[in-house]
Formats: C-alpha cells, structure tokens, sequence
C-alpha cells in the first residue's frame, strides 16, 4: 500500500475526509471509525460487488454488515432502485445510527447517497467510489439522486457522506470505455478552472490511458482538490458550484434522448463541453485545444442525431433554467467558466441544428 493523501471538504461541521490511496481496501484504511452505530447496509450492484465487496469488510471489523446489490446501469437509476434500497434497510431493522455505504461507480453512489438522505429522514452514508468519474467527481460534494422518465437527476438531495475512501487500485478492472468517461470530467476541471491542470492533461493523456499510477493519482487529487474547493464555496449550488455543469445541459440532453445507457455519462459531457465552448464564443483555437484533448482521451465529439425540438424539451427540464429561460455554463477562456445569463440563440439554432 502507498502512503494515502487526505483533502477536506470545508463544510463546517459537515466537512469530511477524501482519502486517496493505493491498497486502502482489504483494511488498508480503518473505516469502521465513520460508522457510528453499531450496523452498516453496503450498497452495491452485481457487477462491483463480486469484485471488491469481501476486500471492503476486512475495512469494517467489529460492524454488522448487510448488503444489497442493485443491478447494474444507468437505466437502473430509478426510484425502483431506490425504493428496493429503503426496502433493503426496512427489513434488515436499520436504525437512524446506519450508516449507508456506496460501493461502486456513479450510478450506485447516487443511489445510496439518495436512500440515505431519506431514510428515517437521513442516516449517515460513506462513498467508495470504484470507478474514475466517481472517484473525480461524483463521490464529492454531497449530490445524491435518482432519474425520472423525463429528465436526469430530477430527484434528490444534498446530503453530505462522512468520508470518501478512494483505492485507486480499483480502476485496474475497470473497462477502458468507463476510464476513457472518467476523463471527460477530469478535463473539466481544467476547463473550467485551472488551465494549467488542462495543459499538463494534455502532456499525460497517453500515461492516463495506460492506467499509470502516477499520473492517475495526480489527476484524481487534482480533481478531488478542484472540486472540495468549489463545493466549500457554495454547497448548495446558489452560485459559483454551478460551473461543475459545464457541458452537462447538453451532456443531461443526449443522456435524456437516448434513454439512459446509450452514451456513457461522461461520453455525453464530453460532446456537451464541445457544445458549451462553441455557444461561448471564445476563440476557435481554444475550442479546437479541447477537441483535440478529448479525442486524445478517445471521447466523442460530436452529438448524436438529435431532434432540434427534442434538445429543447430535454434542456428545458435542466437544473438552471430559470423563468422558463434556459441557462448555460460558459467559458470566457480556458480555465474560466461562468453562468452566462445570456447567451447568442441564432448560435445555439446552430449548434444543436447541425444535430439533426
Ligand atoms: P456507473 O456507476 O454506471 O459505472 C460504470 C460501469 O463500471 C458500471 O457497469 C459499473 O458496474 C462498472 N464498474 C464500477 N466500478 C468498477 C470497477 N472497479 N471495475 C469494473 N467495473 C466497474 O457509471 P459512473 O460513470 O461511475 O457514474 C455515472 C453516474 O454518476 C451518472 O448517473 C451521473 O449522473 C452520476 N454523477 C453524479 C455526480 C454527483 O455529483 N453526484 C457527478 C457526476 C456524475
Ligand atoms: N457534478 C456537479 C456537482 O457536483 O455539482
């Protein structure tokens, strides 16, 4: 095991722990200290569990465990998901001092987040993130939910874990498609706040592919630290959190319109940042510097066949439209997004008519 590095989230009394290492599971990192109570339920789904869920107990002396395993995809992000969660909880007998514990990618940890924020009004809950983009972004921040029909994430809650336990030893199984999703968030933290993370992710694109310890290690910590630092500003998404959208209202679109699992999620943010940088306006060259990380990171591009009608109603259910108006993250240059509150719609017509 390597020596593990340790970010807080500043939230107050609601900070906690991302703690980053190689080996940290099969006891490599004592998490029964973050269980309070006396119980835990693991949260998992049928293609993780059999992997990691025996190496996460040696974590987890002295606590009863349950588990559960959902199954697996996107399209299982559903409050059929969640409910089989609460059920899970209702007849193990957990009590308001479970703890619940995500093991898994993205999808599960939305999921148990979620369940946890609702049961008994809330329970404490821990994220062990296996896939890069949980590990870079969706483990952290407190963002829990679940989709409906009509629109990504439609149903949630902040609701804050008590740590986030990253063995990066975990990413040696994961599929190269999940890592290439992964990266497209990695390379939103440099576009949309650190330029300087952009450029050197654009010298060790190749290493990141080849799954080199280094190199995945300093881009999961930079990520980590970009996103702590954003998320302690502004919890609750009133402001400044909000450029972690960046390519997500068009990212959230395609997802829609494809029915869940078509595009990866983070396949569909990668062709969103393309969208958003173009609706921006900044120069062509800093549009194509993208383009071209992402290709490098293997990433699409551009959308799929999208109705122009279909892009609207899907936008239309975002997170930040306000007054009925739609709202986008946009970037003034490389490394500094913002929310714009206007934007050029012939431009947009354009964009998402090219589309068609
Ligand atoms: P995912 O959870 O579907 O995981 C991807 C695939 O990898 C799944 O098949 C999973 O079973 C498998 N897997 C997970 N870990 C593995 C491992 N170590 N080895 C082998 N296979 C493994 O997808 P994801 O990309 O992790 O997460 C996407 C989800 O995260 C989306 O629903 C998105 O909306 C959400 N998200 C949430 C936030 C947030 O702030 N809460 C941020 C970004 C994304
Ligand atoms: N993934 C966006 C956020 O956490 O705010």
């Amino acid at each position: 095991m390597t020596a593990a590095h340790t970010i807080t989230v500043n939230l107050g009394d609601r900070s906690y722990p991302i703690v980053i290492g190689a080996g940290l599971l099969n006891g490599g990192f004592d998490l029964s200290k973050f269980v309070n109570g006396p119980d835990c339920l693991i949260v998992s789904n049928e293609i993780v569990a059999p992997l990691y869920r025996d190496r996460i107990l040696p974590n987890l002396a002295g606590k009863a465990v349950t588990t559960i395993d959902l199954p697996d995809g996107e399209s299982y992000k559903s409050v059929a998901s969640l409910q089989a969660v609460i059920d899970r909880l209702v007849e193990s007998g957990a009590n308001r001092d479970t703890t619940v514990i995500a093991l898994g990618g993205g999808v599960v940890g939305d999921i148990a987040g979620f369940a946890a924020a609702c049961y008994m009004r809330g329970v404490a809950f821990i994220q062990v993130p296996t896939t890069l983009l949980a590990q870079v972004d969706a483990s952290v921040g407190g963002k829990t939910g679940v989709n409906h029909p009509e629109g990504k994430n439609l149903i949630g809650a902040f609701h804050q874990p008590q740590v986030v336990m990253i063995d990066t030893d975990t990413l040696k199984s994961l599929p190269d498609r999940e890592l290439k999703a992964g990266l497209a968030e990695v390379i939103k933290y440099g576009v949309i706040c650190d330029v300087e993370f952009f450029a050197w992710l654009e010298d060790n694109m190749q290493a990141l592919l080849e799954k080199e310890p280094p190199a995945l290690a300093r881009a999961i910590q930079r990520s980590c630290e970009l996103k702590a630092t954003v998320v302690a500003e502004d919890e609750h998404e009133s402001g400044h959190r909000v450029i972690l959208n960046f390519g997500h209202t068009f990212g959230h679109a395609i997802e829609n319109c494809q029915g869940y699992g078509e595009w990866l999620h983070g396949e569909a943010v990668a062709t969103g940042m393309i969208m958003a940088a173009e609706l921006s306006g900044i120069g062509d060259g800093d549009v194509e510097r993208l383009r071209v990380l992402l290709q490098k990171a293997g990433l699409p591009v551009s959308p799929p066949a999208i109705d122009g009608q279909d892009w609207l109603r899907t936008m239309g259910m975002d997170k930040k439209v306000k007054q009925k108006q739609l709202r986008f993250v946009l970037l003034r240059a490389l490394g500094d997004a913002y929310l714009a509150t206007s934007y050029d719609k012939d431009k947009l017509q354009q964009i998402i008519g090219a589309s068609d």
